[in-house]
């Protein structure tokens, strides 16, 4: 019987949470603003709320975070995707690798098992939503003006 509910459960969250997700995109003015919440949360200490690189912590690090709002001006007018994706998930950092940065992938993968405890879920998709979103977010921060 114990398994039994458990089971049940995440089925019923599942439920729970759907219309909620719906009806949050349904009325703009609720609408809830994932990547920008994600940003603020994990990543303004370092990288600033206008994500310019001057977060509360920026001085304590070795090396400055960059100003996420001139990647763009820095690639050509191109936001450059994969480089800021890839650079996020941290996968080509060795574990005990000497950036400052955060391993973003490494955390996500641990949260998404806690999240989902003892029902099936795909890490990678769990990773990927996270980041895009973030990757998104970041890319309307982009500075448009031209020097
Ligand atoms: C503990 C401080 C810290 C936090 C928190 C942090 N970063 Fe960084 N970030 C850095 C530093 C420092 C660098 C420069 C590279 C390095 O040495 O790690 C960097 C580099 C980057 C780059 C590379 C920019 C380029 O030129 O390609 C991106 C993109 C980035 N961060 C995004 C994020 C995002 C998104 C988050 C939140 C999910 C985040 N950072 C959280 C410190 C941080």
């Amino acid at each position: 019987m114990k398994t039994f509910l458990t089971l049940r459960l995440p089925a019923w969250g599942l439920l729970v949470a759907l219309p909620m997700l719906v009806s949050a995109q349904s009325t703009p003015s609720q609408r809830v603003d994932f990547g920008q919440q994600e940003f603020q949360a994990r990543c303004a200490s370092c990288h600033g709320r206008d994500g310019k690189g001057n977060g509360p912590i920026a001085d304590l690090l070795r090396k400055s975070p960059p100003d996420l709002t001139l990647l763009s001006r820095g690639n050509g007018g191109i936001f450059p995707m994969s480089r800021v994706y890839d650079s996020i998930v941290g996968d080509d950092v060795k574990a005990h690798g000497s950036r400052d940065m955060p391993v973003w992938g490494q955390v996500y993968r641990l949260r998404a098992g806690e999240h989902y405890a003892d029902t099936y879920y795909d890490p990678q998709a769990y990773v990927r939503i996270r980041v895009l979103a973030v990757v998104e977010y970041i890319n309307r921060l982009q500075v448009t003006s031209r020097p």
